[in-house]
């Protein structure tokens, strides 16, 4: 946990060379300088803001968003831009978020973390040593720095996380597998994926609606001519204890009657007149709306910086949820950078402004065209209740997710609000899960995600995934069938596909849809992330109650082992679970590096012998690398094809053991869906302790939840003894009934009753013993 505030690690002092001065912060206990604006060249202007901030080393992170090929950066005076821009992860340029924030590893496994907390656009250029150092060239506001000190890398992270905001606690059902896409062609098409998928037995929970379900794309509807029943395909999916995910856009359509036909009166044309009575949308620099086009032809982009959005965007929600019957479990917002077709608007924008063409655009995707920093979205001079476009643009997204995590809360409370964002700034993670935008069904993207989905949970994002199989493109078959075995393990686990480039509908790519051989190499790595569920929701939570990272790099765990800075072909799940994918086509052999800790292959508890090197794991097509690390107990569950079926079934408790004989744990549990459980006591948080060798106890740090049934755990399985013992005692009364695994030193423990989540337990305790 992070150092108590009143002791302070750093001091701060004032230099001063001509007319200039430097802010130099040092670390009290190695001395190191870790953050020094000491360098000439500083400007301070209205829209050219320069500042050099000299680095204690060259191993940086972070920065987004982007597609950055390389978790550590490359400081060869790359350049990266930040603003908010709808642009897919495939080459340099600046992507949907923005997130001006860096991790430095200072030489020693020390680590700083550095907040720029502004919103204008910027760029980045990043020096190499010997004098490592940052350039920012923002182009307004402030230069408003937050130095975070960790020492080590995860405290530093957890320190900006909660300083920017926790993550949000997901509902149990979203840590399920996703099946979305854009170009269903109709209902029975979404309906035919849904039965194929359950009649392959494929673990699955949720069905998402793309724009393809609205009337004409415009939010709010859905379109009774080709889907006409959706209201019940939602509620067969409810039925089978399944969920139902729809996209809404930003953009609200304006023009329907011209462009589309609509009548005047149908239900899009009201909420836009709607939204103009209640004064909601961004205006243009004469005061009208202003108009740009996205999928419903024109649009009026509401102003999210009003708080009174919430309700207006509430009002149609349940519009949506109850008038029109689609009753959604929880919201994909998209287009939110705010995208536009048209750059500026339906007028362009003024050409006289600074704002509109700043002296200095950044490398900005889009100013490259005569400078015009409002490419793909909205005139830079329109206003928003925050302030200027220009000075707010990054927070779009972010004002967005803030009213819409409020209107989800009063709409479904006391279930809590599950919404999904493309666009995101510093502390979205604190109302939204993210997703990386448009990637491709191309190989070298399975590697890109996991640097982008590990950058995101340091910005503060315990769950993110990327789109597995790509969504741009044709997925191949060994290719899609490797990207479920890495995205099944991905915090949030969807496949969603492109609908294709006019006239090509792209393949559908779900997984039933391939063939046998496909479905039978699938169905057990996405049951294998079913079954380890109960570890990853406690990972969430302690995420939303300590900030600590879910999906994370090596380095977090192991920041003496230098080998580790630079590893992102793997990546951890909490401290416990070691994920090594395949990640290019034919390959059989995965090279993984061990640091030094005890490990245990998955599935057959065999260790790895030698740590502190890389190991050639043979990873055949229908094999996956999963390890688990000494020290944990791992709490699982019997796997069904839904959480909900997967919550009624049995526990049990994977035992790996460490150098010393000893592990330990923990399973927070709640019905999975209630606001705010572990504040309102209504949550459970099982202890697993072992202080010394031979003996673990079950014990309650908090015990308030009441579950409808006993459950109880049943099966413990013990890795890496240093010798089989002779017996086994739960709560005293000799065990007969466990199995051995003499060769790889496993026991597992049969058909037991310990049950937990009731008011009378008290504490179990296993034992083991050599005669
Ligand atoms: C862009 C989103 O990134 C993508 O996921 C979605 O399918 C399309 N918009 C269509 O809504």
């Amino acid at each position: 946990s992070p150092p108590s505030s009143n002791e302070q690690l750093y001091d701060v002092s004032v230099v001063e060379y001509g007319p200039q001065f430097g802010v130099v912060v040092r670390r009290k206990s190695t001395n190191t300088t870790v953050f020094s604006t000491d360098v000439p060249g500083m400007t301070f202007s209205d829209q050219f803001l320069q500042i050099t901030t000299r680095l204690p080393s060259d191993n940086l992170y972070g920065f987004g968003e982007h597609n950055h090929r390389q978790f550590k950066h490359d400081m060869n005076w790359r350049t990266w831009s930040i603003f908010t821009r709808d642009s897919g992860p495939v080459g340099p340029e600046n992507l949907y978020g923005a997130h001006p924030v860096y991790l430095n590893l200072e030489d020693d496994e020390n680590a700083n973390m550095v907040l720029l907390k502004n919103s204008n656009g910027m760029d980045i250029t990043l020096q190499p040593s010997p004098n490592p150092a940052v350039t920012y060239r923002v182009i307004g506001g402030i230069l408003d720095f937050y130095i975070f000190m960790g020492p080590s890398p995860e405290q530093a992270v957890q320190q900006y996380i909660q300083s920017i905001g926790l993550p949000v606690m997901p509902p149990y059902w979203s840590l399920g597998f996703h099946l979305s896409r854009w170009g269903y062609k109709d209902l029975e098409d979404m309906q035919m994926v849904i039965n194929r998928t359950r009649d392959a037995g494929i673990p699955y929970d949720v069905q998402w609606a793309d724009i393809d379900y609205m009337y004409n794309f415009m939010d709010f509807t859905y379109d009774k001519s080709d889907w006409p029943g959706l209201p019940d395909l939602v509620e067969d999916l409810h039925r089978n204890n399944q969920k139902f995910v729809v996209i809404l856009d930003s953009g609200i359509a304006s023009n329907t009657t011209l462009i589309h036909g609509a009548k005047q009166n149908s239900p899009g044309f009201n909420i836009y007149q709607d939204g103009i009575d209640k004064k909601m949308y961004v205006k243009d620099v004469s005061g009208n709306e202003l108009i740009g086009e996205v999928w419903p032809g024109q649009t009026a982009y509401p102003d999210f910086t009003r708080s009174n959005t919430m309700n207006w965007w509430l009002k149609w929600m349940r519009y949506l949820h109850k008038n029109q019957s689609i009753e959604f479990d929880a919201l994909w917002i998209d287009m939110n950078e705010p995208s536009n077709f048209v750059d500026g608007s339906i007028h362009s924008c003024n050409s006289s402004s600074k704002l509109n063409f700043p002296p200095y655009g950044a490398h900005i995707l889009g100013t490259e065209i005569d400078g015009r920093l409002f490419s793909k979205t909205l005139c830079m001079d329109s206003h928003q209740h925050w302030g200027r476009h220009y000075d707010v643009h990054n927070l779009y997204a972010h004002s967005q997710t803030i009213r819409i995590h409020d209107a989800l809360i009063n709409m479904s409370a006391p279930k809590r609000p599950w919404a999904i964002t493309r666009s995101s700034f510093v502390g979205t993670g604190k109302y939204a899960t993210k997703w990386m935008g448009d990637n491709q069904s191309k190989w070298p993207q399975l590697h890109w995600s996991i640097i982008s989905i590990m950058e995101f949970s340091m910005f503060g994002f315990a769950m993110n995934g990327a789109d597995i199989c790509g969504f741009w493109y044709e997925a191949d078959y060994e290719m899609c069938l490797r990207w479920h075995q890495l995205g099944a393990f991905y915090p949030f686990s969807r496949n969603h596909n492109a609908k294709g480039d006019n006239p090509v509908i792209f393949k559908h790519q779900d997984p039933a849809g391939w063939d046998e051989h496909f479905i039978d190499i699938v169905k057990p790595v996405l049951l294998t992330r079913y079954r380890l569920l109960p570890y990853l929701y406690t990972l969430m939570y302690k995420a939303h109650e300590e900030g600590y990272m879910v999906m994370k790099a090596l380095l977090f765990e192991f920041p003496k082992d230098r080998n580790t800075w630079s590893v992102d072909r793997q990546f951890l799940l909490g401290p416990a679970l070691l994920i090594s994918p395949a990640l290019e086509q034919n390959q059989t052999i995965v090279d993984a590096y061990f640091p030094k800790a005890r490990w245990y292959e998955y599935h057959t508890g065999k260790e790895i012998t030698q740590t502190g090197v890389v190991h050639q794991l043979y990873t055949p097509l229908d094999k996956f690398n999963l390890h688990l690390r000494g020290g944990y107990v791992i709490p699982w569950q019997e796997p069904s094809t839904t959480t909900h079926q997967s919550r009624t079934n049995f526990m049990g408790i994977i035992i790996a053991l460490d150098e010393n004989q000893l592990a330990n744990g923990e399973l927070f549990w709640d019905d999975g869906e209630s606001l705010e459980t572990y504040k309102n006591n209504q949550s459970s948080v099982l202890t697993f302790t072992m202080v010394k060798a031979g003996e673990l106890t079950f014990d309650f740090q908090t015990n308030n939840y009441r579950a409808a049934e006993l459950r109880k755990i049943q099966v413990i399985e013990i890795y890496g003894l240093d010798r089989i013992p002779d017996k086994v005692f739960v709560d005293d009364i000799r065990v007969d009934d466990y199995k051995i695994r003499q060769s790889e030193k496993i026991i597992q423990i049969m058909d037991l009753h310990i049950y937990f989540f009731n008011i009378n337990f008290s504490p179990w305790v296993v034992r083991w013993e050599i005669d």
